[in-house]
């Protein structure tokens, strides 16, 4: 699979059923997708799959990525002490639009216990669908690495 354009996506458990929704979406629309689990409905820790994720973006091998969990909250602590990773928690698109227009994120995390489908579908359509604005922005996003 060509990972320029690909999307890896991870879930836990609490947010399977949405992760193989949102995954169908973006194969529909022609979207490569690598999916990192998990792929039951067992308890796991929701930490294992942001690593795995996260840890794919931090390292460039995918561009971007999405993680969900029961909230989005540990999927996104997790996610953010990547270095390169800027993750996301989003439940409104103006949210999303911003976290794209302004922090260029490359991490999407979204609740699967607080969304609904039309929502999450909407909210990852605009995450696509919105460029990085650059221009002072892109200073702010790179002394984010910088302690
Ligand atoms: C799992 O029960 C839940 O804690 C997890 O999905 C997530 O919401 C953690 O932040």
């Amino acid at each position: 699979m060509s990972r320029e354009n690909a999307i890896i996506i991870g879930s836990d458990h609490a947010a399977l059923e949405l992760k193989e929704k949102i995954k169908k979406f973006l194969l529909d629309k022609g979207v490569s997708v690598e999916d990192a689990g998990t792929h039951s409905p067992a308890s796991v820790n929701y930490a294992d799959y942001a690593k795995k994720v996260a840890g794919a973006v931090s390292r460039g091998e995918f561009p971007r990525g999405i993680l969900l969990c029961g909230t989005g909250l540990g999927m996104s602590m997790a996610a953010n002490r990547f270095s390169n990773v800027r993750a996301a928690l989003c439940s409104d698109v103006f949210s999303v639009k911003m976290s794209r227009l302004h922090n260029d994120a490359n991490i999407l995390v979204l609740g699967g216990r607080i969304l609904g489908d039309i929502l999450a579908f909407e909210l990852v359509q605009t995450w696509l669908d919105t460029e990085f604005e650059g221009g002072r922005h892109l200073d702010r996003i790179e002394s984010l690495d910088r302690n």
